[in-house]
């Protein structure tokens, strides 16, 4: 049976530290982090989020706000607000939650962020930053990816790692770190043969959005499995991308869901939050 990776616990240590650094940089430097949060429309699933994100910013001590708009909002409206929020030095993270209605163009709303304020490391310059290997912001879920790596004592470099998923959220972001951490890395998508591509994982990260895509018999004995999905059921349950019972028996180590990779991505926005605010990466 393989171990659990706790990622309610590691979230927990990663908001702990991140508060006890807020209090000392509010004692110090007099200077409190801020996330302004812009919502557009009634997406049920985008209030949820940022609900969580908000009391999140609020526990640790961070000023934060939400700037909640009508669907009906013009692109020029919306551009309008990122740049205030651009140019108020009370703000150190901008977060516009996706999606956005089908009349404004995403790409260009993220690209006016203010690239040192893109919490969410969204905006093109982070993105290349990233694919360059240098510094700057990250994208939260495959950061707390990494960071459950990391907790669960995963050695990477030299070995195989197989991320299942190109989404510029999370698959592309993610397979770029794990090479950056010098893994033999390899990218699967709807064409790929994923049984074969699985069954060489030595590190296999899921982030399909396909409820029990992954096969527990294709997973390679002792892999460390890291399932990005949260799919809801029709009878109100949670299910990730890979299949959990079959999994457990061969993975080494695996997250469960909930619990998993769920927590990290908010904790991780936390900290991206305070490293904007004390000026970068
Ligand atoms: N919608 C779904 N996931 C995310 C995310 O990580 N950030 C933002 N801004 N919107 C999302």
């Amino acid at each position: 049976m393989a171990q659990l990776i706790d990622g309610k616990a590691v979230a927990a240590r990663v908001r702990a530290d991140v508060k006890a650094e807020v209090e000392r940089l509010k004692a110090q430097r007099g200077l409190t982090p801020g996330l302004a949060v812009v919502r557009v429309g009634e997406d049920p699933a985008s209030k949820i989020y940022v609900n969580g994100k908000k009391k999140a910013a609020q526990e640790l001590g961070f000023n934060s706000w939400e700037h909640h708009r009508d669907a009906s909002i013009s692109q020029d409206e919306l551009l309008a607000l990122v740049r205030q929020l651009n140019a108020d030095p009370a703000v150190h993270g901008i977060l516009v939650q996706l999606p956005l209605p089908r009349h404004i163009d995403a790409e260009l709303i993220i690209s006016t962020v203010n690239p040192e304020k893109d919490v969410d490391g969204f905006h093109p310059l982070n993105a290349g930053r990233l694919s360059l290997g240098r510094p700057g912001l990250r994208p939260c879920t495959p950061l707390g990816v990494m960071r459950l790596l990391e907790e669960a004592k995963c050695e990477l470099s030299g070995r195989r790692a197989v991320v299942v998923g190109r989404s510029n959220i999370v698959g592309k972001p993610q397979a770029l770190m794990l090479l950056q951490a010098d893994a033999t890395v390899t990218i699967c998508h709807r064409k790929s043969d994923l049984p074969r591509e699985v069954g060489q994982a030595d590190i296999l990260v899921v982030a399909a959005g396909v409820p029990e895509l992954i096969r527990g018999e294709w997973i390679k004995p002792g892999a460390v499995v890291i399932d990005v999905g949260q799919n809801r059921k029709a009878d109100g349950k949670l299910v990730g991308d890979v299949e959990f019972q079959s999994a457990s028996q061969r993975a080494s180590a695996i997250t469960p869901v909930p619990g998993g990779v769920g927590p990290m991505t908010i904790a991780m926005l936390m900290r991206n939050t305070l490293t904007a605010a004390t000026g970068g990466v």
